[in-house]
């Protein structure tokens, strides 16, 4: 594939070639696609942007754009969200503002997990991800919830399922072909785990309160409450995994599981073992399995979402969103996900019907 390599800002520039070291085009078509638009129409000219998204090898590809499409950028780290202090040094070196302290302003404030909530912003906010959701519920300013769309699918199904696989690899066990795994949550890392699971050849058993969620075809499906099913899965699983989303979900089973010979892994963003369950006894030490990683979620699955965080940006320049929160329109969606499916290599199709 090839692509308009003028790119108007030397710290721009410089991130790409960093970047090309490490990617193929094909893992950012989204982002190299609106850097491709963005330095000609420069969407962004002088906008003061705050952006608290964490800051892995990985986002460098996010700032790109912003730097080609006119943005006045500044890089903000929160002790509350995770950061990778080599590309931090990366940043410093090419000339990317980086800060450790809430900026006393911006245009328009590109975050995370609603860290920059207080931080005054001219045109609004962009949030990327659902725990900052109650946060701007109910804030006065426009709030582009990035979270709220079809694109974090791609993200959270698919990225994180691939994240799993490749997280259990790294703690020793790279082959599941054979292995039975149990996984509680359905939602949408759940699935994701239970679809890369699969794909590497697991049988997979989902446990969920919620009957109407939908697990992939070939996998079973138990009642949360239903103790004595959900306790003849785990006898006969090989590893339990979980993705509730709820700190201490699994509490209940904590004694089961720590007494087992059990591989556990967690994959939400709490402990949702609880305290009765030793670190040790869970991978990672009860932190998501991914995040051992040097790059929890690859760059392929996180693209499009970072593509669409950036966008709200010139979103909120328009003047057309309402104080509170606005879902992403459909159409500023649909040219990601087209430059998704005609230059990325990501095979869509387990998703599929939720990205209709
Ligand atoms: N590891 C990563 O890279 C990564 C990426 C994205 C999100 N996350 C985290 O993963 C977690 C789940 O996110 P999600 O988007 O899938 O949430 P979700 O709301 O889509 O799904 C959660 C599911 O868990 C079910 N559930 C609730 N209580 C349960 C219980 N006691 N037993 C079994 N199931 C139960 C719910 O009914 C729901 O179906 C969150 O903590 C999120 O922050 C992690």
């Amino acid at each position: 594939m090839s692509y308009d390599r003028r790119v108007p800002d030397d710290r721009a520039e410089a991130l790409r070639a960093i970047l090309d070291q490490a990617y193929s085009p094909s893992d950012h078509p989204a982002l190299i696609w609106q850097t491709e638009q963005w330095h000609v129409e420069r969407p962004l000219d002088g906008a003061r942007i705050a952006d608290a998204t964490p800051v892995f090898h990985n986002t460098l590809a996010k700032y790109v754009p912003l730097l080609a499409g006119g943005a006045d950028l500044t890089v903000v780290l929160s002790p509350l969200l995770p950061h990778d202090p080599d590309t931090v040094t990366l940043l410093h070196e090419v000339g990317v503002p980086v800060t450790t302290r809430s900026p006393a302003g911006c245009d328009v404030a590109l975050d995370c997990a609603g860290i920059l909530a207080e931080t005054p912003a001219r045109l609004g906010y962009v949030e990327l991800t659902k725990s900052g959701q109650h946060v701007y519920e109910s804030s006065t300013a426009p709030v582009f919830l990035a979270d709220d769309s079809r694109i974090k699918l791609i993200e959270t199904v698919l990225g994180t399922g691939d994240g799993f696989v490749r997280g259990l690899a790294h703690f020793g066990h790279p082959d599941l072909n054979g292995r039975a795994i149990v996984v509680f949550g359905c939602g949408k890392v759940g699935r994701g785990a239970a679809l890369a699971a699969l794909a590497a050849g697991a049988s997979v058993t989902l446990v969920d309160p919620d009957p109407d969620v939908r697990p992939p075809a070939v996998c079973s499906l138990i009642d949360a409450a239903d103790t004595s099913a959900v306790r003849a899965a785990l006898d006969r699983a090989w590893g339990v995994a979980s993705a509730t989303g709820i700190a201490g979900a699994l509490g209940p089973w904590a004694e089961y599981l720590a007494g087992s010979d059990l591989v556990v892994a967690n994959l939400g963003a709490e402990d949702e073992f609880g305290p009765d369950m030793p670190e040790h006894r869970v991978l990672n030490d009860k932190a998501p399995v991914n995040f051992a990683l040097d790059e929890p979620t690859h760059l392929r699955y996180i693209d499009a979402t970072m593509a669409l965080h950036n966008a709200g940006a010139v979103e909120l320049r328009s003047g057309a969103y309402h104080p509170g929160i606005n879902r992403p329109p459909r159409a500023v969606e649909d040219d990601i996900l087209g430059i998704v499916r005609r230059r990325g290599t990501i095979e869509l199709s387990a998703i599929e019907e939720d990205m209709l």
